[in-house]
């Protein structure tokens, strides 16, 4: 029977030096993962993911807190004792030996009866569709093929749990995107819980049941690739996640109780929700949210276009707003000649919907 929760994470910190001026690599991380869960690790170079990782597999003790997997503390096993493998960025392939005996050595280092081996390798072979390669080397393969390789091998001792650690980095955009489709194929054919990480964004979104945005040793946001691309809490998370506009103003309550949003050194008020702040606040919105609109509307922003960026599928404008704060906006180009250019006034139409009020 499993576990409904392939891991805890509780209140968990590591700190590599006792020095109490350097800030811990992690600072009270807390997180269930789910069975099967496509769980991914996301934030900027040094925020602690390979950390996080690394207390998971048991290469790193937690300074503070408790890891369990499939509900057994695990704090005091080694990483050889817990149902969890691992795949680096570097493949860390055995250049001597073929794709075959790459993949058998884990299960030969695991025990299995010999007899059951080739079986496993097969299974594991098909399910990369590596299968008229087997013998090959590792410097016969391509970068994606190694990487396939690598991840059969992480799989055929049928871990609980596959750790990938920035696991496509060293590949090139388009191999890249076909690997993350594989990637999403495979864990769900093989039926594990993947802990991915990486500092890509758009890969995180595409890939994930579940996203946790971490920043400075600290996870800021656990939800889906929606929730946090929608409704994200921090500042921090609105920025690393696509691209955003801010705009600093206050919350007032107009003539029939409703929220207004007064940008700083602007005379408009704009309609918005009020999501439980007051005060002095931020105004976010996404570039593909808001619309160009011609001048002299009420409750518009208003400004010029001071750059023009044609990116194929759309348009992106920026503009400086009359309070001099720039924002940029973005149109799809549907074949549809634009009449708007550097110099022009224009103002932002900025719907209800597509505002975001963050703490100031
Ligand atoms: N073995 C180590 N010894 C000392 N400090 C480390 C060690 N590994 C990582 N760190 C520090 O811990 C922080 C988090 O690192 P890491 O987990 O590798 O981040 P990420 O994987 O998000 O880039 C960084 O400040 C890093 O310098
Ligand atoms: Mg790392």
């Amino acid at each position: 029977m499993g576990h409904p929760v392939a891991i805890e994470v509780r209140n968990v910190s590591k700190r590599y030096s006792d020095d109490p001026g350097l800030a811990p690599a992690l600072d009270h991380v807390s997180v269930d993962i789910a069975d099967n869960e496509f769980f991914t690790l996301l934030g900027p170079s040094g925020c602690g993911k390979t950390t996080l990782l690394r207390t998971i597999a048991g290469f790193e003790h937690v300074s503070d807190g408790e890891i369990r997997l499939a509900g057994e503390p695990v704090n005091d096993l080694p990483p050889f004792k817990r149902r969890v493998n691992t795949v680096f960025q570097s493949y860390a392939l055995f250049p001597h030996m073929s794709v075959a005996q790459n993949i058998a050595f884990g299960l030969e280092m695991q025990g299995l009866d010999r007899k059951l081996i080739p079986q496993r390798v097969d299974e594991m072979l098909a399910l990369v569709q590596m299968q008229h390669l087997a013998r090959r080397k590792p410097a016969e393969l391509s970068g994606g093929q190694q990487q396939r390789v690598a991840l059969a091998r992480a799989l055929a001792p049928k871990p609980k749990v596959l750790l990938l650690d920035e696991p496509l980095s060293a590949l090139d955009l388009k191999l890249r995107k076909e690997m993350q489709v594989e990637l999403k194929r495979v864990q769900k054919e093989a039926g594990i819980t993947f802990i991915f990480v990486t500092h890509d964004q758009e890969e995180a979104l595409t890939l994930s049941d579940r996203i946790a945005v971490m920043s400075a040793g600290k996870i800021l946001q656990i939800g889906t690739p929606n929730d946090i691309y929608e409704r994200p809490q921090h500042q921090f998370v609105a920025q690393f996640i696509g691209d955003i506009n801010f705009l600093p103003g206050h919350l007032k309550r107009g003539q029939n109780n409703e929220h207004l949003f007064v940008p700083s050194g602007m005379p408009v008020e704009i309609p918005c929700p009020a999501q439980g702040i007051d005060g002095k606040v931020q105004l976010a919105f996404r570039p593909e949210r808001s619309q160009l609109v011609d001048p002299a509307q009420p409750h518009h922003l208003r400004g010029v276009i001071e750059a023009v960026l044609y990116v194929g599928t759309a348009t992106l404008y920026q503009c400086r707003l009359n309070n001099d704060i720039k924002v940029m906006l973005r149109e799809n180009n549907e074949g549809l000649n634009r009449s708007r250019g550097v110099g022009d006034r224009v103002a932002v139409n900025l719907p209800p919907h597509a505002c975001l009020l963050m703490e100031a």
